[in-house]
């Protein structure tokens, strides 16, 4: 019978069997007498090791030519090897190469990013890369249970779109059969239509922002998590979006401690974060005192915060903090004003902890039809536009609220990565729509 095909990630379940493994060789050292590989077959990375006598001659010298990302299969014995990470190494019996690669282009030396952009498609290879994406995923997956477990529905959003939920100035167009169409900057505004049919609503998919800015923060295409809510206000959507990043922050602190090590990331403000009683809550006004107090004398009340603004502020704490009720100027058409303070609207960012900016944008939505249609006109929005979005304030218009979680802006933070470029698979950059 034929030795059975194993996971590398499983190999320290499999100590002192015969196993066959199939990979692309990673790395490989060793001339003489004893020789060693690296493989990796997208579950992890594993030690091939074999002597003179382990292997017939023409497998041993394939060993001493192997060339990085050739294909192979290999079969041995699963033994213990403390010094790797894995804890075991595969010591071999039998080797043969399935495919070959010449001259791969991402060497071990060090390359450049742009170098590596150029090459996503294989620089995803990477053990660096491998990492990010698990992170990835896992927070992924904590985010849809963190919402099934508070009762919320998942309802998807479309993509293309007639409005412009976020301003008309980054919107992408298409063409839609003659009509003008855009891609979607948000699901907001049909989640709040969701809300009102299944009360908890949440969607979680691409979203695209014509920004032609090239800084860390900024992706043209990046995902958002968006749940909105029936009968929440601020304070529940607050703690709503605190409890969101908590759950992250604790899955992937339990399950992903490997890649977190593999990143070289300082797990204290992650532990801080998940370990909290709460994130602290700083109104806009309190805000403008911390900026005017650090390094930021000329801000002027009413403006908006920017990166270096958001620095300052977070700089004040170890875990992320929520920022609320900004003046309406600040915000999108669709923030309730504030009922005690007509100059704010019940709005809230949450700002990640070491510089990574906001994460979080959410609040309270204006219920009422006439505050909203001078909302629209304020901001040049032709009712037409948005006719049905302004029916959910003519029949039974409900107090809700929700907010917006940038996967990517989180995720960067999460792995403490210094560009959100890495924590997409194929980021689409300003400057960059290939591969
Ligand atoms: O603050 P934003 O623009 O909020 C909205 O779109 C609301 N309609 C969301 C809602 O209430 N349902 O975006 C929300 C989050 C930001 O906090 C940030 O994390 C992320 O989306 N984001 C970006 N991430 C990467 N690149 C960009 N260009 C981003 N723009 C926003
Ligand atoms: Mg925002």
């Amino acid at each position: 019978m034929e030795t059975p095909l194993a996971e590398i990630r499983n190999l320290p379940q499999l100590k002192g069997r015969t196993v066959r493994l199939r990979g692309w060789v990673w790395n490989r050292r060793g001339s003489g007498r004893i020789r060693f590989a690296q493989l990796r077959d997208g579950t992890g990375f594993a030690q091939l090791v074999a002597g003179e006598e382990d292997l017939d001659a023409e497998s041993f010298e394939l060993l001493k030519r192997l060339s990085q990302e050739s294909l192979v299969e290999a079969e041995g014995t699963v033994a213990e090897n403390g010094r790797e990470a894995l804890g075991v190494e595969l010591r071999l019996s039998a080797l043969r190469q399935l495919s070959g690669s010449e001259d791969y282009p991402i060497t071990h030396k060090e390359h450049g990013t742009d170098f590596l952009m150029d090459r996503r498609h294989l620089w995803l290879r990477s053990p660096r890369q491998r990492a990010i994406l698990a992170i990835r995923d896992r927070m992924e997956r904590s985010i849809h249970a963190y919402f099934h477990e508070q009762g919320f529905l998942r309802v998807d959003a479309p993509i293309f779109t007639d409005n412009a939920c976020e301003g008309t100035t980054t919107l992408f167009s298409a063409e839609y059969f003659g009509s003008p169409a855009y891609l979607s900057q948000s699901g907001q505004l049909y989640m709040e239509a969701a809300a009102a049919a299944v009360g908890k609503a949440y969607c979680f998919g691409p979203t695209f922002r014509a920004e032609n800015s090239n800084t860390r923060r900024h992706l043209t295409e990046f995902w958002m998590v968006e749940p909105e809510a029936a009968f929440m206000e601020l304070p529940e959507d607050m703690a709503l979006g605190e409890g969101l990043i908590k759950r992250i922050v604790a899955d992937v602190l339990g399950e992903c401690g490997p890649e977190l090590a593999l990143l070289g990331r300082d797990l204290a403000p992650l532990r801080a974060t998940a370990g909290c009683a709460s994130f602290p809550r700083l109104a806009y006004d309190d805000a403008v005192e911390v900026l005017k107090k650090n390094g930021a004398p000329d801000f002027r009340w009413g403006d908006d915060f920017g990166g270096p603004h958001e620095t300052i502020i977070a700089q004040q704490y170890s875990t992320p903090v929520i920022v609320h009720r900004y003046p309406c100027a600040c915000k999108a058409f669709y923030m309730k004003k504030d009922p005690e303070d007509a100059r704010l609207s019940l709005s809230m960012d949450i700002l990640a902890p070491e510089g990574f900016g906001e994460i979080v944008g959410g609040g309270q939505r204006e219920t009422d039809l006439e505050t909203l249609l001078e909302g629209f006109a304020k901001h040049g929005i032709a009712p037409s536009t948005l006719d049905w979005y302004l029916d959910l304030r003519k029949y039974g218009t409900f107090p809700h609220a929700g907010f917006g979680l940038g996967l990517e802006r989180t995720l960067a933070w999460v792995c403490g990565l210094p560009h959100v470029r890495e924590t997409v698979p194929f980021p689409r950059l300003p400057n960059r729509l290939h591969p």
